[in-house]
């Protein structure tokens, strides 16, 4: 399997650009499903998951074309409603489909998610919301049926702000008969992205970033429709905390810092100088003090995506930092192998008690998920002598390029691939 070896000591310093959202190209692209015409949509980012997205698209009956970072999708010709289990368990994203083919061919048939490496996903919340939306659904041996005479508008309490749960609300209720009001949705800076992409399509949402969605049902939806994805606070704050443990320097472009308050915030708090103007970030850092407490929450709260690289850098930080996981049950998984690097941090339940160390040391590590995957590389680039990250592909799924970006601010990174696996001409 592929590897990124670091060589840590480097000090960052530099400029790169933010790609577009991936947990906003996904359900823009489910969204295409919906209007049987082309969607023509900018700055998609080179990533696994937007790659299996396109195949189960394709699978469907779509054409897909990629044009640089631009991606085309025509929907006019739908030939499917099943979606194959090899593909399901692929990306847990990919039931976030479900909404737009109920909508779009009156019944959708797929299996569960596949299992997840940060805990039991259920997805009990969006089986829940479709079912108030008129859609009957049977499960067994794996399968979800799902089958309407017509989605119908209802008044819908979320038990807990999930994104995707609101997502396939969206997708669903986009085009059902009535107006649809949705209460305690998430307020993610994704759910914003997708409204103006259905409104972009002719539907009429509003409310999006509040906690109160209310979706008018439209009868038709525009054949084309175009747009540019926001960009990816997840992926800006990953480069952000990157220059701030090698204690350099970076400047983001097509970076939102509005979408970045709590972690801007927190890297403030651990000592860095932070200038925002227009669409730069710009960071400087100079040292790293301890944070009493971090929680993740839901937006505007400090993003669960982030927990883990904020792990990375307060294990160099000058005392005792708290960090509390309350959205994922199983996410510290990063820490045993930070562990092994040298860091010194306690795990009891969702609660890591990070105490600071003088240094990292390199050692051979595990990536086992995407943000605990990116989160290694980050220590290794501060840690002394050589890191060898396995298992990148789960990085792949939601950066693009890390190590020629990470290279492009002055690191000591490559990636090593042996013959026979994984080659990025996949994605
Ligand atoms: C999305 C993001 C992911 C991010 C997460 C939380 C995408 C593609 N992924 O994931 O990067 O970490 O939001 O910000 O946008 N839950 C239930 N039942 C459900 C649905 C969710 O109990 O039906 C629980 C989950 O197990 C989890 C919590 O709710 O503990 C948050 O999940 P959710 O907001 O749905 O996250 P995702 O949409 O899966």
């Amino acid at each position: 399997m592929g590897k990124i070896v670091v060589v840590g000591g480097n000090k960052l310093e530099g400029s790169i650009r933010v790609n577009g959202a991936k947990n906003t190209v996904l359900p823009i692209l489910a969204a295409t499903l919906l209007n049987a015409g082309e969607n023509i949509i900018h700055d998609c980012p080179a990533l696994k998951d937007v790659s299996i997205m396109i195949r189960i698209l394709e699978f469907l009956g779509c054409k897909v074309k990629r044009e640089d970072n631009t991606i085309i999708v025509d929907s006019t010709n739908i030939n499917n409603y099943k979606i194959p289990d090899d593909l399901m368990r692929e990306m847990r994203s990919s039931v976030i489909l479900m909404g737009p083919i109920i909508s779009r061919r009156g019944k959708a048939s797929l299996s569960y998610p596949g299992g997840c490496e940060i805990g039991h996903r259920p997805i009990d919340l969006h089986l829940k919301a479709l079912r108030q939306l008129g859609v009957k659904i049977e499960e067994g041996h794996g399968y979800i049926h799902c089958e309407t005479a017509g989605v119908v508008s209802n008044d819908i309490n979320l038990s807990f702000p999930s994104v995707g749960a609101t997502e396939n609300v969206m997708l669903a209720a986009v085009m059902a008969e009535g107006t649809t009001v949705v209460r305690n949705v998430a307020k993610e800076p994704e759910i914003w992205d997708l409204q103006n992409y259905l409104n972009a399509m002719g539907g009429r949402i509003s409310g999006a970033g509040t906690s109160v969605l209310v979706i008018e049902g439209v009868k038709q939806l525009k054949k084309r429709v175009e747009h540019t994805l926001i960009s990816d606070r997840i992926v800006a704050a990953t480069y952000l905390i990157a220059a701030a443990i090698t204690k350099g320097y970076i400047e983001l472009t097509n970076a939102n810092a509005e979408h970045l308050q709590a972690v801007l915030a927190v890297l403030r708090e651990t000592g860095c100088k932070i200038y925002v103007k227009g669409d730069s970030i710009i960071l400087y850092s100079n040292g790293i003090y301890p944070m009493d407490l971090i929680r993740t929450l839901p937006y505007p709260g400090f993003p669960t995506d982030s927990q883990a690289m904020m792990c990375s850098l307060l294990s160099l930080a000058e005392g005792t930092s708290i960090i509390s996981e309350t959205i994922f049950e199983n996410r510290f998984k990063h820490i045993e192998e930070l562990i092994r690097m040298g860091a010194d941090i306690k795990v009891d339940g969702r609660v890591a008690v990070i105490r600071g160390v003088k240094k990292l040391t390199g050692a051979n590590v595990e990536a086992s998920d995407l943000r605990g995957g990116a989160a290694l590389v980050l220590a290794g680039l501060a840690a002394e002598g050589t890191t060898s990250v396995s298992n990148i592909y789960h990085i792949d799924r939601g950066y693009e390029r890390i190590e020629e970006k990470l290279k492009q601010l002055g690191a000591n990174i490559k990636r090593q691939v042996s013959q026979h696996c994984f080659e990025r001409k996949d994605i």
